[in-house]
Order: structure tokens, then sequence, then C-alpha cells
């Protein structure tokens, strides 16, 4: 993995320039292998840009960049292919659909080790490789800010819990077509909501206490972000669920 660190850029150049042969034989065999073994009924090798929901699971690029520089993710990794991921951490909560991978009984482990070899070896795009970059940032940000003590990226799917505040797709969606809303963003985020006339009537909590820790700067790279999240398929209910109300108003 050190090596891919530092030639990382070098491989994603001379891959887009020259389709090396040796490569696209192992690639196709890979492929073949992933498919055999089922690994496609959940995994894309790329990202789908296109669809409108969260994947079931991550690409195997974003799975390649995510642990590009980190020497011990094959072992972890082969370990979690082989016998699952349900008694075991999260690690792509809030960016895919599924709770777990199950354990992939039916790949010997010579196999599954090749493959996860070849997962972490993959090229990215580097347009895409950027993007993920960001978006990884940005989650890192909103955790150690504590944005995500609050908010979650997607918005909750049972319709009888009730969040504490707005998943930030939904408000990405709200706000899409009014790009002068940013401004407002930013200083509810900066100085909290208290006082402002309610918007999301539909969240457990009146109001956003102020983040008085944040950095200007950092409030701007997030606002930015959440407003750049995909939107697509998202519903925009700001109203209590039936039944419920949300505000005492
Ligand atoms: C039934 C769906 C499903 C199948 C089949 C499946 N996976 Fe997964 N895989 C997932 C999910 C969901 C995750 C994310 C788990 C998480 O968030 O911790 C995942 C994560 C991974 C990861 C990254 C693990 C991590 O800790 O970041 C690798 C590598 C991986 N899968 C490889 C494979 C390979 C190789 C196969 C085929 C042998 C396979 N998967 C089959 C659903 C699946
Ligand atoms: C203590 C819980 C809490 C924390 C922490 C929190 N928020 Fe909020 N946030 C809320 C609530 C509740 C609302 C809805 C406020 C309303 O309807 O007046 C909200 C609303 C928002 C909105 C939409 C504002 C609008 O005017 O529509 C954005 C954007 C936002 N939060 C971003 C952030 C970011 C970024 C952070 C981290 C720096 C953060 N929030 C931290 C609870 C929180």
């Amino acid at each position: 993995m050190v090596r891919l660190k530092s030639t990382f850029t070098s491989i994603i150049a001379a891959v887009a320039i020259l389709l090396i042969p040796a490569a696209v034989a192992k690639d196709q065999q890979m492929l073949a292998l992933a498919n055999a073994s089922g690994c496609f009924i959940c995994h894309k090798v790329a990202p789908d840009s296109k669809s409108d929901d969260l994947p079931l699971a991550p690409s195997y690029q974003e799975i390649a960049l995510r642990y590009k520089d980190d020497s011990s993710a094959f072992t972890r990794l082969l370990d979690r292919v082989l016998h699952g991921t349900v008694y075991q951490d999260q690690a792509w909560g809030g960016e895919i659909g599924m709770r777990f991978m199950p354990p992939n009984v039916n790949i010997s482990r010579e196999d599954a080790s090749a493959l996860v070899h070849w997962i972490l070896e993959l090229e990215i795009d580097p347009v895409l490789a950027e993007k993920l970059i960001l978006h990884d940032r940005m989650l890192a940000l909103s955790t150690v800010s504590g944005c995500s003590i609050c908010h979650r990226i997607d918005p909750v799917k049972e319709s009888r819990v009730i969040p504490l505040a707005p998943s930030f797709r939904e408000v990405a969606a709200h706000y899409k077509d009014r790009p002068e809303s940013r401004e407002r963003l930013l200083e509810s985020i900066l100085q909290g909501t208290q006082g402002n006339q309610k918007v999301w009537q539909n969240v457990n909590m009146q109001f956003m206490p102020p983040n008085v820790a944040l950095k200007r700067e950092d409030a701007v790279e997030l606002v930015n972000w959440v407003m750049s999240l995909d939107t697509k398929g998202v519903p925009v209910r700001m109203d209590p669920p039936a039944g419920v109300r949300s505000s005492s108003k």
C-alpha cells in the first residue's frame, strides 16, 4: 500500500494513457470471479451517479480510495469479506442502503484474497477521486463539528420516526432552486435558528443552537457541501407526520 500511495497519481496517469494489456487481462479475470462469487448482487465497480437510490453497498473504487493509505486494510477487509460484517462496526453507514454485508460463504479464502487485493489496487478516475475525497473530508468535518449528533445525511425511512433535525439531503432538496439561500444557511449554522421563523416542522427539536466553535470558513465549506449533495428521489417533508405535533406552538 505504501507503494500504491507514492505512485498513486502516476498509476492513474499511466493507466489513462496506455491500457496495459496485463492489467486488462487481470481485470477480466477478477470481474469474472467477482461475478461468479455473487459480489455484484450488491457491489458495482464504480459508483453509479445516475441511480436515484442509495447504492446497496460501496463501489469497489470507493473502497480502493478510502483505504489507499491504510496498510492494515487488506487483512481487515479479507476478514470482513469472508465472515461478513453483521456483528462488526458499520464502515459505510449513511452512504449505502444496507446495514451489513452477509458472510460470503461460497468463496475460498484464496479467491477472496485475490479479489480484495484487486479491489484495493483498482485505479480510480481522478475526477471521481477528488469528489469522493471532498465528501469524506466533509463527513469528517461535520462529525468533529458535532453536526452529526443531530443531522443525518439521508432522510429517515421509517415514517413513525421523528428525526431530531432535517437530514442534509432534505436541506439540499428544499433550497436547491434558491442559490441565494446559502447566505441564510450560513447564518443559521453560525448563529442558530432560535427566533427565526420555523422552517422544519417535521423534526423533534425546536431550533438549532448556534455552532459556536465552528470557524466561518468551515461553515462555508459545509454549506457548499450540503447544497451539493444528491437530491434525486429525496422527499421533502416539512410538515409534522400525521397525528403528531412536533412543535408546541
Ligand atoms: C448481499 C450484499 C453483498 C454481497 C453479496 C457482497 N457484499 Fe461486500 N459489502 C456489502 C455491504 C453492505 C458492505 C458495507 C458494510 C459496512 O458498511 O460496513 C460491503 C463492504 C465490502 C467491502 C469493504 C469493507 C469495509 O470494511 O469497508 C469489501 C472489500 C467488500 N464488501 C467486498 C465484497 C466481495 C469481494 C464480495 C463477493 C465475494 C462481496 N463484497 C459481496 C454488501 C455485500
Ligand atoms: C443540537 C442539534 C443540532 C446540531 C449540533 C446542528 N444542528 Fe443544524 N439543525 C438542527 C435543527 C433542529 C434544525 C432545524 C431548525 C429549524 O427548523 O429552525 C437544523 C437546521 C439546519 C440547517 C437548515 C437551516 C435552515 O435555515 O433551513 C442546516 C443547513 C444545518 N442545520 C446545518 C448544520 C451544520 C453544518 C451543523 C454542524 C456545524 C449543524 N447543523 C449542527 C439541529 C442541529
